[in-house]
């Protein structure tokens, strides 16, 4: 369990919390949008599809229904309206957009790219676009990455969008899997100057679990044959159980390290914003953080596991209803297939 500094006095809390301010962000986040689309599947109506209830899936992750996407939509469209919106609320042109990265596992196809055809979506023309492929933590990677580009000076304005369509990977005979995932989008507009200055960034990765959660068929291991079609190898499978024990470990590590860092603790949170997979690990990390429930986003009963966008959904909604105000510190922390995991620092410029 994660280790807190008790001894710390209040006057060098405050003093650590007061030099935040004058600490050079890595990046900022000007705006932010999230598309949810509006069809619902709910814990009764998955009980007519596999066996389980309401109560086991309510009591078990706290899900009661998950949003699917039109069936003319496609990843790219989710990912498009999230985008649109980020934009919009970050009050720049399009045009002032220089590069796209879009975080999904559930791409529109193999190739070419998701983000290409968000690009042209959203009339982005002649921009880098490229997608990555990080599973719950994506989001967290791409705001690395921002980071990145825009420290350097290589990109001024990075639009990164977390958009997934799990529902289109579902085996609807695994009731392990299947209540679990739902689909939708979130974006951030990353600039030098926003609302969200990213303080500190880290992501990692332990490909020793690579197999705890797969999609196993349709690569260049499995090929799509009428076998892999036969055995169901072209949706999601997971290991339950194993990641949940690991995300809860390495959740409360990641945030611990990263508060550590900034010279904090992790009670020194206002808000923590973790990758939503199960209330329950949600939960866990709090408790083992010292984190009261209230400062803990739980924003799973209405959407499920939403992947890469999990995390900028959560945010955008904290973000919609006018929650964060000036100063406080937000973490964003991501754990699932790979295994990766993110944690992401935020200050709410004042
Ligand atoms: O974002 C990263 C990806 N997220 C995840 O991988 C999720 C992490 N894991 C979890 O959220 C939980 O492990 C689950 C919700 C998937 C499962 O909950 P659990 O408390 O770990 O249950 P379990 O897998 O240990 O299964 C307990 C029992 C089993 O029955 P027996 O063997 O005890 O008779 C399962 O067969 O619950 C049964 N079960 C179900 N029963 C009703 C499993 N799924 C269901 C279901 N409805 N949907």
């Amino acid at each position: 369990m994660p280790q807190t500094d008790r001894s710390r006095t209040d006057a060098s809390q405050k003093s650590a919390i007061a030099q935040l301010a004058d600490r050079e962000p890595l990046c900022s986040i000007r705006g932010l949008g999230r598309h949810l689309p509006e069809r619902q599947l709910t814990n009764k109506d998955l009980e007519k599809l596999v066996d389980t209830s309401d109560e086991w899936i309510a009591q078990r992750t706290g899900i009661r229904s998950r949003r699917v996407l039109p069936d003319d939509w496609i990843t790219s469209d989710l990912a498009a309206a999230a985008g649109e919106r980020a934009i919009a609320d970050a009050g720049i042109d399009r045009s002032d957009i220089d590069l796209l990265i879009v975080a999904t596992v559930t791409p529109d196809h193999l190739c070419p790219s998701t983000a290409c055809v968000v690009q042209r979506k959203l009339g982005l023309t002649g921009i880098p676009a490229f997608d990555i492929s990080v599973a719950c933590s994506g989001f967290g990677y791409g705001l690395s990455i921002a980071a990145g580009m825009i420290k350097s000076g290589l990109h001024r304005n990075v639009l990164v969008i977390g958009a997934e369509a799990m529902t289109r990977f579902m085996n609807y005979e695994d009731r392990g899997v299947c209540i679990l995932f739902g689909d939708g989008a979130g974006a951030a507009v990353c600039s030098k100057d926003g609302r969200y200055d990213v303080l500190y960034t880290d992501n990692g990765a332990d490909g020793s679990m690579a197999d705890m959660i797969e999609i196993p068929g349709g690569g260049s291991r499995e090929p799509a044959s009428p076998e892999t079609l036969e055995k169901r190898r072209h949706f999601v499978i997971l290991r339950g159980r194993e990641v949940f024990k690991s995300a809860v470990r390495q959740m409360s590590l990641s945030t611990v390290e990263g508060m550590a860092a900034l010279g904090l603790e992790p009670t020194d949170l206002d808000w923590m914003v973790p990758h939503q997979a199960n209330a329950r690990i949600i939960e866990a990390v709090g408790e083992q953080l010292g984190l009261p429930p209230e400062r803990v986003i739980v924003d799973l009963e209405d959407k499920g596991n939403t992947t890469a966008a999990s995390i900028p959904i959560a945010l955008c909604g904290l973000h919609e209803a006018s929650a964060l105000t000036p100063g406080q510190l937000i973490a964003l922390v991501g754990f699932g297939a790979g295994a990766a995991w993110s944690c992401q620092i935020l200050r709410v410029r004042g």
